[in-house]
């Protein structure tokens, strides 16, 4: 059961899938993320699942964000936003790594367990893990009584509502909203000021309206997809806030188009992969308006200089003719600009998989929901 759920979350209506239909759904579902828990007055939210009152939360010296596959590169977004709104130590392991490594487990650390289903075999065990350990867990899940819910006990829900196909979309996008609060609410009890603080508030009320905008631009990332439909690899490129968005990116085009897609930061193409780039290898450049805007053109510039198509998805004013193919998505507080250039990967990667005659909802070898080590 999600929250909120009702018969039209199951009917395709005039979509011709799930994933299609979820993607077009954001607007709606991350209006439901946020009801109720933006504060205007004191610049902050109020997550109250959390079960952490302002002396607790202060108290908190480290986040690690635990999660398989996508869940996992929400919570690097979750641990970027943190870092930088609360300016606490953060970061995000797999899940299906951490019980493995006999992880030294903090008092004050906030272990946040991030999962669609509540069911992922990997995620619980990670909590199951820090529940013997007398770690402090809080789940990040979309289905009210799921395992992982109950073995938390507590924690911020998603309200995406259900999500059907493999491929996640509209319950990772709430994810990173979750964390967007999260970390302004941490950030908040700490140093962040009111200014700050009402300017984030303001950027996640501007969400939903702005993911319309980049559903309804839907034709022209269609268009791009098409484009690139021939290649067999393709690089996902982006660098610090942006850096989690080129991996969720690659990952979701990987999982429904089967196309090979490896995600790196800018900064390290050239100590490697610079040597794969040719005619026959896009890179998809995730280029937010922020102060690594000269750096990012400088790497696109180095792609071009090599014959490799660039696709840039940005809300910056780039230099002419530097991108073969330009996405636009609209602007917002530069922490949450990766949120905005993120939707339009969803978009790219399932109609580049649509263009091949793949079935996006249930993509060969993956299940939804993997109960199983
Ligand atoms: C996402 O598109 C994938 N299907 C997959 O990586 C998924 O995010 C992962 O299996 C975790 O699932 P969960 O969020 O239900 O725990």
């Amino acid at each position: 059961i999600t929250v909120g759920q009702d018969d039209s979350d199951f009917q395709l209506g005039d979509f011709p899938d799930y994933m299609r239909k979820e993607i077009a759904e954001q607007p709606d579902s991350v209006t439901r993320a946020l009801r109720g828990r933006l504060d205007e007055r004191f610049a902050t939210v109020r997550l109250d699942g959390l079960g952490l009152d302002a002396r607790e939360l202060r108290s908190i010296r480290r986040v690690k964000f635990l999660g398989c596959g996508s869940a996992y590169y929400a919570g690097e977004f979750g641990a970027n936003l943190v870092e930088e709104l609360a300016r606490i130590p953060a970061d995000s392991e797999p899940a299906s790594e951490f019980r493995y490594r006999n992880p030294v487990v903090e008092s004050d650390t906030l272990y946040v367990a991030v999962s669609q289903s509540g069911e992922t075999a990997d995620t619980l065990a990670a909590v199951e893990e820090l529940n013997r350990k007398g770690g402090q867990v809080v789940g990040a899940v979309n289905v009210v009584g799921s395992a992982i819910g109950r073995a938390c006990g507590r924690g911020v829900l998603l309200h995406a509502g259900p999500e059907i196909a493999v491929a996640s979309t509209k319950a990772v996008t709430n994810m990173a909203v979750s964390f967007g609060m999260l970390a302004l609410l941490m950030g908040r009890v700490r140093d962040l000021s009111t200014a700050d603080g009402q300017r984030i508030v303001a950027g996640l009320r501007a969400l939903p309206e702005q993911i319309q905008q980049v559903v309804d631009s839907e034709s022209e990332i269609a268009e791009a997809a098409k484009r690139c439909a021939h290649a067999d690899h393709m690089f996902f490129i982006g660098r610090t806030r942006c850096w989690p968005t080129a991996r969720e990116g690659a990952q979701k085009l990987k999982e429904i188009s089967y196309v090979h897609a490896e995600a790196y930061p800018a900064s390290e193409l050239k100590h490697g992969p610079l040597a794969l780039i040719d005619e026959s290898m896009p890179s998809v450049v995730v280029v937010p308006d922020d102060e690594l805007l000269a750096k990012n053109i400088s790497a696109m510039e180095q792609i071009k200089a090599r014959g490799g198509p660039v696709v840039a998805v940005t809300n910056a004013e780039l230099p002419q003719g530097l991108a073969d193919i330009t996405i636009r998505a609209p602007r917002n507080s530069p922490e949450l600009d990766p949120i905005l250039l993120s939707v339009p990967l969803q978009l790219f990667a399932y109609h580049l998989a649509a263009e091949l005659g793949r079935d996006v909802d249930k993509p060969r070898n993956l299940a939804k929901s993997v109960t199983v080590e």
